[in-house]
């Protein structure tokens, strides 16, 4: 009687484990597979020898080489400054005044300011330049300007800035401080503060505001002249218009009028270059405002 043919499992060797009866083969890894795997380490290891690779104390193992992303930035920046090295003199030389009128130099200052003005300048006066109000960073777009709209006035404000403690020759001036002083009492920095809205055109008690003239002309007039208009040798703002540095509600004049402001700007004669300076100041006085 012919036994039923029974189907041999394949022959191949197995690791002994089991579980369940579940065997483990033992095949060999692919012929291809181990290649590959012998040719990684070895493209391993001659990488680590040609590239950087190991990190030791102060930067890692230089490689065969000499290869160095930071090399290859320092070789294009020095080439592009090689190639504005011209252009950059020119600019320095050249009349504040007459840059506008040179299509070469003027591009050259837009695209150069432009980018000064992002890195150094947009944490202030905002990635457009528009300021940010009632926070004291003046919006330099507008054609109301503290300090002076030209573009001399303008080179020198970011020369040497405003009110700070690092150049001797930083535009200065300093309102007192009324309230905190006691050079007024409450009542008094009331009627001036309605005085004030009176002359920038907004709601106010007359009968206040009235009183507050005349403490006007005694107190701030020296400064923010007769009228309000201004006063640009102190960096003394408008006060009759609807731009204001800190606020021009009621409660925010009252805060400044008790307390002062004391707006600071670096100089910035110690961080770029005078062709950059002026670059930035000719970018700045063509967005819009420049006198
Ligand atoms: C740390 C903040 C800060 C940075 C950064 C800064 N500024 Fe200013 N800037 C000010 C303040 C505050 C004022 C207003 C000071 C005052 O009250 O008179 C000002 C005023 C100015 C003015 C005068 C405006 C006017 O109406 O007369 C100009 C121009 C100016 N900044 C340009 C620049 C340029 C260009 C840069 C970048 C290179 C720059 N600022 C970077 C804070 C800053
Ligand atoms: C010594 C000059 C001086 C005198 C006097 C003075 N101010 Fe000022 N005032 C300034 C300056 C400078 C600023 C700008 C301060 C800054 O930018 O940080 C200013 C700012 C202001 C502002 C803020 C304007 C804004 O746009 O937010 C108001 C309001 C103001 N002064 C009102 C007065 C009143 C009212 C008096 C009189 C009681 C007075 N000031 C007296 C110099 C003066």
């Amino acid at each position: 009687m012919a036994k039923p043919v029974k189907k041999e499992p394949r022959q191949v060797e197995t690791t002994g484990h089991s579980w369940d009866g579940i065997e483990e083969y033992n095949n060999p890894l692919p012929r291809w597979w181990v290649w590959v795997f012998y040719a990684t380490i070895v493209w391993g290891i001659g990488y680590t020898i040609a590239y950087p690779a190991w990190p030791l104390i102060t930067q890692a193992t230089p490689g065969l080489l000499g290869a160095s992303t930071r090399a290859d930035v320092a070789v294009e920046i020095a080439a592009v400054d090689k190639a504005n090295a011209a252009i950059k003199e020119k600019l320095v030389a050249a009349d504040l005044n007459g840059i506008g009128a040179d299509p070469e130099l003027a591009g050259f200052a837009e695209r150069a300011g432009a980018a000064v003005f992002r890195t150094n300048c947009t944490t202030c006066h905002g990635s457009g330049a528009a300021g940010f109000e009632g926070k004291g960073y003046p919006n330099l777009l507008d054609d109301d300007w503290l300090w002076g709209g030209t573009m001399e006035d303008i080179h020198l404000t970011i020369t040497h800035g405003i009110r700070n403690t690092t150049d001797a020759d930083a535009r200065y001036s300093e309102m007192p401080k009324f309230g905190l002083d006691g050079i007024l009492d409450e009542t008094q920095i009331a009627q001036v503060s309605e005085h004030v809205l009176a002359i920038s055109g907004q709601d106010n008690d007359a009968a206040l505001a009235a009183e507050g003239a005349t403490l006007y002309a005694e107190n701030c007039a020296a400064c923010h002249l007769e009228d309000g208009s201004g006063d640009r040798a102190q960096g003394a703002p408008k006060l009759t218009d609807a731009i204001w540095l800190y606020g021009g509600s009621r409660d925010k004049i009252i805060e400044t009028v008790t307390k002062a402001r004391f707006g600071v700007m670096p100089n910035w004669n110690e961080r770029l270059s005078e062709d950059e300076i002026r670059a930035v100041a000719y970018y700045v006085h063509s967005r819009g405002g420049g006198e």
